[in-house]
């Protein structure tokens, strides 16, 4: 595919078939990422692959965790606080979840949140519609294969702006190799479950999650939030 195309093609896959990813493609998507640059070539990232019944024991523990979550936010302050002290059912990830935007990016962020749920038939009104939507970010929306992106504590932020180059590789590649992705922040929000299954240094710290795979047939794979104009995104030069 020429470049241009790749990029127009990638978009965030939200309903996967269930067609498998042969080791092979996995591995060359991979290594095709790999050669992402980095700062002094420190590639400041590790990746634990979670497929079989890895993913599937992901794929049952997760949800539920969810569940509780979204149960505790919106339960009583008493009970929010006995969660805190007791540490049950709070994340327990390593960077903070962005709940809170920022005024100027309210706007982007609303109205992609609205136009999906728009696509979809989910009323303003319908939390458990939307819940069983976000729920799904939690089962991989269906994906065979998910990765978690670990950054190196020790880089700042250049260890995620790497680790962000290094994911937009693996999603072209996967494009261009017929293959659909999700990158989510979602699958940042529990660390515990992933202890279960990978020995992950300490000071690798969990920034993202991916899910890979074919894409289904869905309205959902329809839904394209199109971007601010690229004048919104340039800085003016003050007049000499
Ligand atoms: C760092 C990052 C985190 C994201 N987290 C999620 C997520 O948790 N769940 C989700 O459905 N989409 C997530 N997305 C996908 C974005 O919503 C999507 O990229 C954006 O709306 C633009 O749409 P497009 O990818 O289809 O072009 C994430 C994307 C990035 C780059």
């Amino acid at each position: 595919m020429e470049f241009k195309d790749v990029m127009a093609q990638r978009h965030s896959v939200r309903a996967f078939s269930d067609r498998p990813v042969s080791d092979e493609l996995l591995n060359d998507l991979l290594t095709t990422a790999a050669s992402s640059p980095s700062w002094s070539n420190t590639q400041p990232y590790q990746i634990a692959v979670a497929r079989g019944a890895v993913l599937e024991d992901l794929r049952e523990t997760l949800p539920p965790m969810f569940d509780e979550l979204v149960a505790l936010a919106r339960g009583s302050k008493l009970q929010q606080i006995k969660a805190k002290l007791t540490n049950d059912g709070v994340p327990d990830g390593d960077f903070r979840p962005v709940t809170h935007y920022p005024k100027d990016l309210q706007p982007r962020r609303n109205a992609t949140g609205q136009k999906l749920y728009e696509l979809l038939g989910i009323e303003r009104g319908d939390k458990l519609g939307r819940h069983q939507q976000m729920r799904e970010n939690f089962r991989f929306f269906g994906a065979p294969v998910a990765l978690f992106v670990f950054v190196h504590e020790g880089l700042d932020v250049y260890s995620p702006l790497d680790a962000g180059i290094f994911l937009q590789s693996l999603m072209l590649a996967a494009t261009d190799a017929g293959l659909g992705t999700c990158a989510q922040g979602a699958l940042a929000l529990w660390r515990s479950p992933l202890e279960k299954h990978f020995d992950i240094p300490g000071h690798y710290k969990l920034l993202c999650g991916l899910s890979l795979g074919y894409e289904a047939e869905e309205t959902i794979n329809t839904f394209s939030p199109g971007r601010a104009p690229l004048e919104e995104l340039l800085i003016k030069a003050k007049p000499l």
